[in-house]
């Protein structure tokens, strides 16, 4: 998974692309170039390693013109190397070609063009897109382009530059998200919005098998057979500093503390003052249709599955509704038994994830209603499925996921009681209950911020540990799951999350001295079981990290160390018992060194299978 950059305007077009380029650096850098034309003429600059790295080659060796392309690898397709690195040119060196996503028949592509005479130099899919439009250009870089493309199994996202054409840029997309935007005298392509937000809001979404070509006075849009396609353009509300650290050491830091607004965003407009009344605009689903609901099969990945394990409950709870959660890549190849009356919700923060991409055809395919609950707007998920509800919660740029996953448990919050109001199963007082407590968890994440500093130190002392166990009952397993991921992606701890009672079915072997245990001690009806947990750690010489949202007496006396957060009701303790758990692998991380927002072998988002 990659980011894409092209810039073209009246001005020179390198430091856009290398300020684009910073800026889609989460999404994978292990190698980066860029590409322009200047006077006709095709220019490459390209290398192993990061922007910076790119950077010091260009200052090195600048290269000039108003028109350029630039990326930013995650590699799938050749090892992380110079030659393998993006652009991509032809055996003449008048086509370049950067590129996102997976050619699946390249191999064979390649030897057909090798038999035909085609000189290749890397071991990538991307390097036979290039030579499939030399083999087709009779005039037009577009046509060339398209007749490429119609050849090609995949997924992609693709700029294109060419000496034969030097006054305009040709991109197209099918699977892999392209944005174009315009700004007063130029127009630029990005892998997402965030990228370009600084010069424009105005953009449009390439969709699945469109191409387009952008000159410097306009940009037209077409399907591969050639038909016009119009575009509407879209005004994205993102101010640019959103999209920036404001002030934070790191984006995963600054969009922990974004969470309280995040959430207001998530809630605002969908709740009326006085009756509470939700409303969700694009959801796309009648009362009838929700009546006729019989089964809900939430899918999903990583921190977005861990959403969809306390959805199972909230329905369950609220809407009365069979629920469960699959993961999506388990979920698209296993013959999955689901119909008509199957709601299918694909919960995503980047809306490009091609795990749950293909779920969410999988189950289109067999006729289940599908919505997702989804970050970013006119995504690929976003615009596949029946319905959408955004969580609103701004760009997320670190590649753990913070804000988008309480907001996704609000919107999930939100859909469970509509579900239940809509089935008659709560009452309208309960419902206004339930949405009393929601309007007011905001203030208390702040609360629970308040607490950064004490995380900070028990942090310090967890700075060396190799191994954690997080345990939670009920809602709080989710929980355990999700801390546990949260430290393993950004501190490489090994970590791990477990129904607090199966402890004792195995991973009580594991507590020693050395194992700090972390204890979702969330109030309710489990939580003197939880306590016994507590005690069968301690016995044991373990560690014990407890998050509880009372200073109860018995807690204090057995837990190493006590986190609190504010009382809420139990179908909300999972929203603000995450955001210590956030902190405390922030913090391990930073006393460890990592790249928090950048970690190893990681994207923000996985558009590859
Ligand atoms: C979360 O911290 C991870 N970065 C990862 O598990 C992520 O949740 C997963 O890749 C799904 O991404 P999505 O929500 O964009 O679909």
């Amino acid at each position: 998974m990659c980011g894409i950059f092209g810039y073209i305007g009246d001005k020179e077009a390198l430091p856009f692309l290398l300020e684009g380029l910073k800026k889609l650096e989460y999404r994978g850098y292990d190698s980066a170039g860029v590409a322009t034309l200047d006077k006709g003429k095709v220019f490459i600059s390209k290398c192993l390693g990061k922007i910076v790295d790119l950077e010091e080659l260009l200052r090195q060796k600048p290269i000039g013109g108003a028109i350029g392309i630039g990326h930013t690898r995650w590699a799938t397709h050749g090892r992380p190397s110079h030659i393998n690195s993006h652009p991509h040119e032809d055996c003449s060196g008048k086509i370049v070609v950067v590129h996102n996503g997976i050619i699946e028949n390249y191999l064979e592509l390649r030897r057909a063009l090798a038999d035909n005479g085609h000189k290749f130099t890397s071991t990538t899919d991307t390097e036979v897109i290039a030579h499939l439009i030399e083999d087709n250009m009779d005039g037009s870089l577009l046509k060339a382009v398209s007749k490429a493309l119609s050849q090609v199994k995949g997924s992609y996202a693709i700029a294109v530059i060419s000496e034969h054409e030097p006054g305009k840029i040709v991109i197209a997309r099918h699977g892999s998200p392209l944005i174009v935007g315009f700004g007063e005298k130029e127009s630029f392509v990005s892998s997402d919005i965030p990228a370009m937000l600084k010069y424009t809001g105005r953009i449009v979404h390439l969709e699945n098998g469109e191409i387009g070509e952008i000159t410097d006075k306009k940009f037209r849009a077409f399907n591969l057979d050639g038909r016009a396609v119009n575009k509407k353009v879209e005004l994205v509300s993102w101010d640019p500093e959103s999209a920036e650290k404001g002030g934070y050491s790191h984006f995963m830091l600054k969009e922990i503390h974004e969470q309280p607004n995040a959430i207001r965003k998530t809630i605002a407009g969908r709740i009326e003052a006085e009756s509470h009344k939700i409303h969700f605009d694009e959801l796309n689903l009648t009362d009838e249709e929700i009546r006729n609901v019989n089964r809900v099969v939430f899918t999903a990945c990583g921190t977005s599955w861990h959403a969809g394990l306390v959805g199972e409950y909230l329905f369950e709870q609220y809407a009365k509704l069979p629920a469960e959660v699959e993961y999506a890549a388990e979920f698209r190849y296993r013959h999955p038994i689901i119909d008509e009356k199957t709601l299918v919700i694909a919960i995503t923060q980047s809306g490009e994830t091609a795990d749950t991409l293909g779920a969410v055809w999988e189950a289109k395919a067999q006729n289940a209603k599908v919505i997702s609950i989804c970050n970013v707007v006119g995504s690929s998920i976003a615009r596949e499925s029946h319905g959408v509800v955004y969580t609103n919660a701004g760009p997320e740029i670190g590649v753990a996921s913070t804000k988008a996953f309480t907001t996704q448990l609000t919107v999930i919050y939100l859909l469970a009681i509509l579900f239940g109001k809509r089935r008659g199963v709560i009452s309208d007082s309960e419902a206004v209950k339930l949405i009393g407590d929601l309007i007011e968890l905001p203030q208390k994440i702040e609360e629970a911020l308040r607490e950064e500093k004490v995380i900070e130190k028990i942090a310090e002392k967890l700075g060396k540990v190799t191994n954690a166990l997080y345990l939670g009952r009920g809602k709080g397993f989710p929980i355990a799951l999700e801390g546990a991921l949260k430290l393993k992606e950004v501190s490489y701890i090994h970590a791990e999350g477990y129904p607090a009672a199966e402890m004792k079915h195995g991973p009580i072997a594991l507590i020693d001295k050395k194992m700090p245990v972390v204890v979702l001690a969330l109030a309710g009806r489990r939580y003197d079981k939880i306590l016994g947990n507590v005690e069968e750690v301690k016995a044991r010489g373990g560690i014990v990290i407890a998050i509880a949202s009372d200073r109860d007496s018995a807690l204090t006396e057995k837990a190493d160390e006590l986190i609190i957060i504010p009382k809420t009701s139990e179908a909300l303790s999972p929203i603000l018992a995450v955001v210590p758990l956030q902190l405390l692998a922030y913090y391990i991380a930073v006393k460890r060194g990592c790249h928090v927002d950048q970690p190893r072998n990681l994207a923000k988002s996985v558009t590859v299978e």
